[in-house]
């Protein structure tokens, strides 16, 4: 499955934003969140719906309601819990779990620490939340915990990828789908994206 790219005036201008080094920890903070919402809006198009009917003030008619079973919310901490506000403005009876993994600065590969899922994953969509998706390790992993668990639809929105994690996804997890909000150009040596936004986890929580 192919990725699907976010083109849209707003995530640009505010990607724009978000890469620039002199942007402060606060506005980084507030341009993923945003972000977040433009990708809850693109990532939640097939969400399923069910006939109701509703009493207007004025009449009877009928409307088109989410699936009463409440979708999840994954953010791979930390820097994925950036991208739950915006999830949770527009999902706010979504289930989250929790999951915690960190990239080994000289392998790359990633370690997991935390793990909290909610039940029936696999009634559920699914949307894993990470704004890098750098080698594809940590989002891979996450991915196969999921799958592990239960869940079959799975989504996995980022901010900012690099070409070598899509391919890497789309080979680890060829179901999967992805939503990000740009493509970038290259991994550089020691794994991180470029341009891209640098650290963002340490950019969101102002651990640099
Ligand atoms: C970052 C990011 C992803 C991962 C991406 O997390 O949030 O989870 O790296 O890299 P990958 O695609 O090569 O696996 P990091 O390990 O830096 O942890 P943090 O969120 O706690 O800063
Ligand atoms: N993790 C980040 O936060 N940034 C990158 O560029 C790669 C991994």
């Amino acid at each position: 499955m192919g990725a699907i790219i976010l083109d849209h005036p707003l995530a640009h201008h505010k990607l724009t934003l978000a890469r620039d080094r002199k942007t402060s920890g606060s506005l980084f903070r507030q341009l993923v969140e945003e972000l977040g919402l433009l990708l809850a809006v693109e990532c939640t198009r097939d969400l399923p719906t069910v006939c109701v009917v509703v009493e207007t003030p004025l009449e009877r008619t009928q409307g088109r309601s989410l699936n009463p079973l409440d979708p999840v919310l994954v953010p791979v901490l930390r820097a994925g819990l950036g991208l739950l506000p915006a999830f949770l403005q527009l999902l706010p009876t979504a289930k989250v779990g929790h999951l915690g993994l960190y990239r080994d600065h000289d392998s790359l590969v990633p370690v997991p620490y935390y793990r909290n899922f909610p039940p029936l994953l696999e009634e559920r969509p699914v949307f894993v939340l990470d704004p890098m998706l750098a080698t594809g390790g940590s989002a891979s992993e996450a991915v196969r915990q999921l799958k592990a668990a239960g869940a079959r639809q799975i989504t996995l929105a980022s901010v900012v990828a690099a070409p070598e994690g899509i391919a890497r996804l789309q080979a680890d997890h060829p179901d999967l789908r992805i939503v990000v909000a740009a493509v970038d150009r290259q991994l550089n040596e020691r794994g991180y994206i470029l341009p891209g936004l640098g650290d963002a986890g340490d950019r969101i929580f102002g651990t640099a």
